[in-house]
């Protein structure tokens, strides 16, 4: 056969793949470790796992498994809880899938989208396999400079990507700054807030995106069931749009995109507030627990609105290495630009502990 990579679309041969934290598995086989020894901090996981009452619904959804899924009750349930309409709500198979879905909608050759850097890196990957150009405005303080990203803007942008909080470096927008700039952008622009990690942040920090619809017909929002509800692996996400965009994205959409054991556990997770309140002081505890302890050790680390803290090292490859033979899972962030840095998910009150005696012992020896 011709080399496939000369018959492909131009634009995808040159991609990057996303990397994911490296899996238990494979970082149990590599160093011939126990499984059950290793502690993953590296995918902004929950470490609570899910509710216990959104395991027990996927659970008994397995005897319907059979047919095909259908969203209504957990549309319904958002739309309930967050009082807009169920036909200004689309869900996906993770947030990733939503992000995937705006760009196929908006993006192609010729269209731009505004990024800032060190965002979310799906948003130039996705933008890039549309053969739209991306615009990556630079940071400032690690996070999005929205004065940039506004001058940023042509006639050729579609999309904005705004991560807030951000990930990987857990930089927060104050919600007066946002809602200026979201005011202010031109109407042939499409804005996506993406508020993966929205759940994490206390009250005071939260903006009221979801009034921001009404106002701003633009405005996307972007969730997620996987970091704070717990169902990374369940792959559950959802928007809120104007009723013109969502039923463009549901244009693109895969009819049966999330499965019915995923839309089951995330409608009992929905519910669990709880639950989502019990994660949101464990993460808080962590992170103080996290920050306390890395003062000690003289490890600077970036601002933390997420579940995770991104820490500088005077060699992070070589920290990585040391973890990884001492079982501990943290994410290097290098294709971010940010070599001297690694990204570590809040664990557990042991898992943090067990991180931060590991490090001691690795920063003992420059
Ligand atoms: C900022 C941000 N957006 C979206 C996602 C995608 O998450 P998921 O597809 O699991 O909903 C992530 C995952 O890490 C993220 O950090």
């Amino acid at each position: 056969m011709t080399d496939p990579f000369t018959l492909a679309q131009p634009q995808i041969c040159d991609l990057a793949p996303y990397q994911p934290g490296m899996p238990i598995e494979t970082l149990a086989r590599k160093f011939g470790l126990d499984p059950a020894s290793i502690i993953k901090l590296a995918s902004n996981e929950n470490p609570d796992g899910m509710s216990p009452k959104a395991k027990a619904a996927a659970t008994s959804a397995m005897q319907d498994a059979s047919r095909y899924p259908d969203g209504y009750a957990l549309r319904q349930a958002l739309a309930a809880k967050f009082a807009v309409a169920s036909n200004q709500i689309v869900l996906g198979n993770g947030s990733n899938d939503l992000l995937d879905l705006i760009a196929r909608v908006f993006l192609g050759k010729g269209a731009q989208a505004v990024s800032s850097q060190y965002a979310f890196g799906v948003y130039q990957l996705i933008t890039k396999i549309t053969s739209a150009e991306n615009v990556v405005v630079q940071a400032r303080k690690f996070g999005h400079d929205l004065a940039a990203m506004r001058r940023a803007i042509s006639e050729k942008t579609r999309i904005v990507w705004i991560a807030n909080p951000n990930n990987p470096t857990g930089t927060l927008l104050g919600a007066a700054e946002l809602e200026t700039f979201i005011a202010d952008v031109p109407e042939h622009v499409v804005v996506v807030l993406d508020e993966a990690y929205s759940e994490y942040l206390k009250e005071s920090d939260r903006a009221d995106s979801v009034a921001w619809l009404e106002k701003y017909p633009q405005l996307i929002l972007v969730r997620t069931f996987s970091k704070a509800y717990g169902l990374a692996g369940l792959r559950v996400g959802y928007a809120f749009a104007s009723p013109a965009i969502a039923d463009l994205m549901n244009r693109v959409r895969q009819p049966f995109n999330v499965t019915h054991v995923s839309i089951t556990a995330a409608v009992a997770a929905l519910a669990d507030d709880e639950f989502v309140a019990q994660s949101r002081e464990r993460n808080r505890k962590g992170l103080r627990q996290l920050r306390d302890g890395l003062d000690k050790l003289g490890l600077p680390a970036l601002p933390a609105y997420g579940n995770f803290i991104t820490v500088k090292f005077p060699d992070a490859d070589e920290v990585n290495e040391q973890l990884l033979r001492q079982g501990v899972i943290v994410r290097p962030i290098k294709e971010y630009g940010m070599v001297d840095y690694l990204r570590i998910t809040v664990g557990t009150t042991d898992e943090n502990a067990r991180l931060l005696v590991a490090l001691g012992t690795i920063i003992k020896k420059y």
